[in-house]
């Protein structure tokens, strides 16, 4: 992989990981693969955007994060499961001297999570549940039995700003968010985003399924910090612009 912003250098995996490490401290970080025309699925899933780069990418995101914050729409069609230690995000964990699992927590505003999951019941580092207090009672114990950590963020709707600190909280302060889109706008929205690393696929696809599915409430203004390439994918780093958030 080779950097072409800020300043142009061949990136070994050492240099992959020291090119998406975060300063210390809070951060909540968006990762994304879209098409050249900002689709972001092919037949309902982001694998047919994939490309070795980008799944190197997604595990140094990974290796990096203190917890994955996933919605549960993405979390169900993409078949998420818990991070285990002898995965190869786990492996690289280990490398770079982390804890070899990484907790996923996610959103769900139903507490749709299904406590028979992998996602719950292979889970080293308990998965989390955030939901609000309108989800059903009886959903939540359940997964709280299960051994789920229940964060009950806002009354009717998930509060992310809450969620965020809730999660720094448990020590869990640098955040990598995998989408989907209801959760990016909803996020954006809340002001909660400091970065997007975006994975550009050179591809055109015409998928409905887009980055944002409804227009935000004002433009978010990013700025460019990284650019890296690897056979025509280009990886960026944006930062949300302050005013943005
Ligand atoms: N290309 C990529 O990088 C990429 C990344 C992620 C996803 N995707 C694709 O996106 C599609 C999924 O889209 P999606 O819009 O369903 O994804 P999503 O945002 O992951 O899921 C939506 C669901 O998550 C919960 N949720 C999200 N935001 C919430 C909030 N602020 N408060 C409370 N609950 C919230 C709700 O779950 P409940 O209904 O349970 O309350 C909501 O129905 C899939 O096709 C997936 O492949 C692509």
């Amino acid at each position: 992989m080779r950097r072409l912003l800020p300043a142009p250098a061949e990136l070994d995996d050492d240099g992959l990981v020291e090119a998406y490490r975060l300063p210390e401290g809070p951060a909540l970080r968006v990762n994304f693969v879209a098409s050249l025309d900002g689709s972001i699925a092919v037949d309902g899933k982001s694998a047919g955007l994939g490309s070795p780069g980008d799944r190197r990418v997604f595990r140094v995101l990974r290796a990096l994060a203190d917890v994955v914050l996933v919605g549960h729409g993405t979390a169900a069609t993409e078949g998420y499961r818990a991070v285990a230690p002898d995965s190869p995000v786990g492996r690289l964990r280990t490398a770079i001297g982390r804890p070899a699992t990484v907790p996923v927590a996610v959103v769900s505003r139903r507490a749709a999570l299904d406590p028979a999951s992998g996602l719950v019941t292979d889970a080293v580092s308990p998965t989390l549940l955030v939901t609000c207090a309108s989800a059903d009672a009886g959903r939540r114990t359940a997964l709280a039995e299960a051994g789920v950590e229940v964060l009950v963020c806002g009354d009717d709707d998930v509060d992310l700003p809450a969620a965020v600190a809730a999660l720094a909280a448990r020590g869990l302060e640098q955040v990598t968010c995998e989408g989907g889109p209801q959760l990016l706008h909803a996020a954006l929205t809340a002001g909660v985003v400091d970065e997007l690393d975006l994975t550009i696929a050179p591809a055109l696809v015409g998928s409905p399924q887009r980055l944002l599915g409804t227009v935000l409430p004002g433009p978010a203004g990013l700025e460019l910090r990284q650019l890296l390439e690897e056979d025509g994918v280009l990886f960026t780093r944006y930062s949300v612009a302050p005013g943005a958030r």
